[in-house]
């Protein structure tokens, strides 16, 4: 594995790779590696010659009082875990290789509409504004045939799908399942901030999913029973609160009050300070 910091020279490397007629799969990520990261690496690399990752905290997608300064940092074990993965180019861009004159300088942004105004978007401004904007830089310095992406940030998905499709560009963008503990809870980095009551406590992200499974398994299809049994859940929980619970369509994010075929389920709730997603989708 090779890890590089300039833009330059993935670019060259890209361009040997293309030379030769492989296939190149990309996972784009901010580091701090976990098994969702490495289950993208490896299914990247089971469908593509070469695998390029990328390790950058994009600060564009984090608002003014979010824990950017404080994400989780760790070069050194990443790259023992990426090279594990068989990744064969990790890119890794300081900010001002990404952002030359200073994010404040910057100003071209790529922005999908509404659908980012929803859901997480509306807790996070500008976040997914930042998002597509870096994710766009990556697709044009890697220029991937397939970009691979985990379920376990659904609305993110949505919105780079839209990107692709809106922008017409020729990258296949892959989902890949949300990776779990043995116990339910999604992996996230951001599970590193969490002590010991709040670990136990953010199992009810994953118990409030089950309990609507429950009930779409018993015949319930209506989005505001589903939502008050999600919320009666959460609430008894002392270390939670939620930010939203949402019964949407995949696609358009619009809210569905009667289901009657596939659903996106997503929630965000904070433990403590710490601001956890998760989601899952009834097939109908
Ligand atoms: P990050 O949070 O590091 O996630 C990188 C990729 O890993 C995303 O596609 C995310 O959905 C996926 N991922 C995270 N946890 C997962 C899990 N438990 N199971 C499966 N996949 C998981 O998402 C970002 O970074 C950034 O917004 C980025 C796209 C890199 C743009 O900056």
């Amino acid at each position: 594995m090779k890890i590089v910091h300039q833009i330059n020279q993935v670019k060259g490397m890209i361009r040997e790779v293309r030379q030769k007629g492989g296939t190149i799969g990309f996972v784009p990520t901010m580091g701090y590696l976990h098994e969702g990261h490495l289950s993208l690496m490896r299914r990247a690399k089971v469908e593509q010659a070469v695998v390029v990752a990328s390790i950058f905290v994009n600060p564009l997608q984090f608002g003014p009082k979010e824990d950017l300064a404080v994400y989780p940092r760790d070069l050194e074990r990443d790259s023992v875990l990426a090279e594990s993965a068989d990744v064969d180019i990790l890119f890794v861009p300081a900010v001002e290789e990404m952002y030359p004159q200073g994010v404040k300088r910057f100003l071209t942004v790529v922005d999908v509409a509404a659908i980012t105004g929803v859901l997480c978007g509306a807790a996070r401004p500008g976040h997914f504004r930042g998002v597509t904007t870096v994710v766009n830089k990556l697709f044009h310095i890697v220029e991937p045939d397939a970009a691979y992406f985990g379920q376990k940030d659904a609305q993110q998905v949505t919105v780079i799908k839209r990107m692709v499709e809106d922008l017409n560009m020729n990258i296949s963008i892959v989902t890949v399942p949300t990776v779990r503990e043995a116990d339910g809870l999604a992996l996230s980095s951001r599970n590193v901030f969490l002590n010991v009551a709040e670990r136990r406590a953010a199992l009810v992200l994953h118990q409030s999913l089950q309990a609507a499974v429950r009930l779409l398994a018993g015949g319930c299809r209506s989005a505001a029973a589903i939502r008050a049994a999600m919320t009666a859940l959460i609430a008894a929980e002392p270390l939670a609160s939620i930010d939203y619970i949402a019964v949407v369509d995949r696609d358009s994010l619009a809210e569905i009050a009667a289901i009657s075929g596939p659903v996106l389920i997503a929630l965000a709730v904070r433990i403590g300070k710490t601001r956890l997603i998760d989601n899952m989708v009834w097939e109908g």
